[in-house]
């Protein structure tokens, strides 16, 4: 009977390293070609150029931060972080920049394409565009007040892209938490890298027309919040206009989205989803109790997006300009 009991006992902890190893080979491999120091020696000017230029734009336009983030999530939901989205359309080619979650709102293609432009001067054919967008991406959560984390870098760019792949992808803002799971998990990540992930809507903004029916029609929203918000977004007109994503500090990362959530001043209906009763109320509870607790969550789930399908070894290419292939 002992004999037996330790028999399987031993077993099951040799099947349990198997396992571990096994999971090991495969995590590891899946971004087996993605490090942090990919660059430093064909390109140490990289890290200096991104931040300059990702510097002088939010100096410029503050706004321009929030949308070279969104510019990554983008990117990488679709067939991973490969600048896809950075191909534009032409008379032929009908790529992801007019799908619907992109057209007329996707922001911050000229800022990468300034970034491009000097790195091929100091280190030609040599950086991808889709490093730069994921590098862009970090330096603007730092320079507006958010956590920084080191980047895995070495993916290679697309030669296409499918504006069908990014309609098919992509959240919609009318989904429910159950739906935002689900679309989060199809591409590998938890409902708790999704509810840090939307934390990046403590900065930006949002235009009129996809929060229009939230400000009018629904229940679970701050009545003086709706009625401020309404001064801006008329019923009928104005589908345009901005407003910002968090009411207290549209321009800093800092966890006031999730305070906004439970005070019902999400502004979008996606947003307000995430305190409504349902599994995910105790994070958004965390979140805005912890800022160190989001900031760390954040910049992990960043990082897990990043890894999405990478393209490496003989894959893609190494655009010469960001918008077409070569
Ligand atoms: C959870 C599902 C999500 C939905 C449904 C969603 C939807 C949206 C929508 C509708 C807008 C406004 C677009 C417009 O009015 O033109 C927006 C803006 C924004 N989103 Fe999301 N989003 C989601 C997740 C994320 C994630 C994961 C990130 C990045 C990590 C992100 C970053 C941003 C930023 C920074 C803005 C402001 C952009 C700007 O001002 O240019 N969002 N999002
Ligand atoms: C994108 O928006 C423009 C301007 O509103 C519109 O003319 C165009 O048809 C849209 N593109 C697609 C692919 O729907
Ligand atoms: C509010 O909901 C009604 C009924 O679904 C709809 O017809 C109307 O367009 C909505 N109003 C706004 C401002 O979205
Ligand atoms: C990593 O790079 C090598 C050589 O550059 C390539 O053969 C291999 O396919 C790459 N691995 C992955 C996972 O793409």
């Amino acid at each position: 009977m002992a004999r037996t009991s330790s028999s399987s006992t031993s077993f099951s902890s040799y099947m349990v390293t198997v396992t571990l190893a096994l999971l090991l080979i495969y995590t590891s491999s899946s971004s087996a070609n993605l490090s942090t120091d990919f660059y430093d020696k064909s390109c140490p000017q990289l890290f200096g150029t991104v931040k300059s230029v990702v510097q002088s734009a939010i100096a410029e336009e503050r706004r321009m931060g929030a949308s070279l983030v969104r510019l990554f999530f983008h990117d990488c939901f679709v067939k991973g972080c490969d600048a896809s989205i950075l191909l534009e359309d032409t008379a032929t080619f009908k790529g992801e920049q007019g799908a619907g979650p992109n057209n007329n709102s996707v922001r911050g293609y000229n800022v990468v394409a300034k970034i491009k432009s000097k790195l091929e001067k100091v280190c030609p054919g040599i950086v991808s565009c889709a490093d730069i967008v994921v590098i862009a991406a970090r330096d603007s959560t730092v320079l507006l007040g958010g956590p920084y984390w080191k980047v895995k870098l070495g993916r290679r760019d697309s030669k296409t892209a499918s504006m069908n792949a990014a309609e098919k992808s992509l959240p919609s803002d009318r989904s429910s938490v159950s739906q935002l799971i689900q679309r989060f998990k199809s591409k590998g990540l938890s409902a708790t890298d999704m509810v840090a992930l939307s934390g990046s809507h403590t900065i930006g903004q949002t235009k009129c027309k996809t929060f229009r029916d939230r400000i009018y029609n629904e229940t679970n929203i701050d009545k003086s919040f709706a009625t401020m918000r309404q001064k801006m977004c008329p019923v009928a007109t104005g589908d345009d206009n901005l407003a910002p994503l968090d009411v207290q500090t549209p321009n800093v990362f800092d966890n006031n989205y999730y305070k906004n959530l439970m005070n019902k001043k999400g502004l979008l209906h996606s947003d307000q989803v995430l305190f409504s009763g349902e599994s995910t109320d105790s994070l958004v509870r965390t979140y805005s109790n912890n800022p160190d607790i989001f900031f760390s969550d954040f910049a992990a789930a960043m990082i897990k997006m990043g890894d999405i399908d990478p393209r490496t070894g003989s894959h893609g290419e190494i655009r010469k300009k960001c918008s077409r292939p070569n």
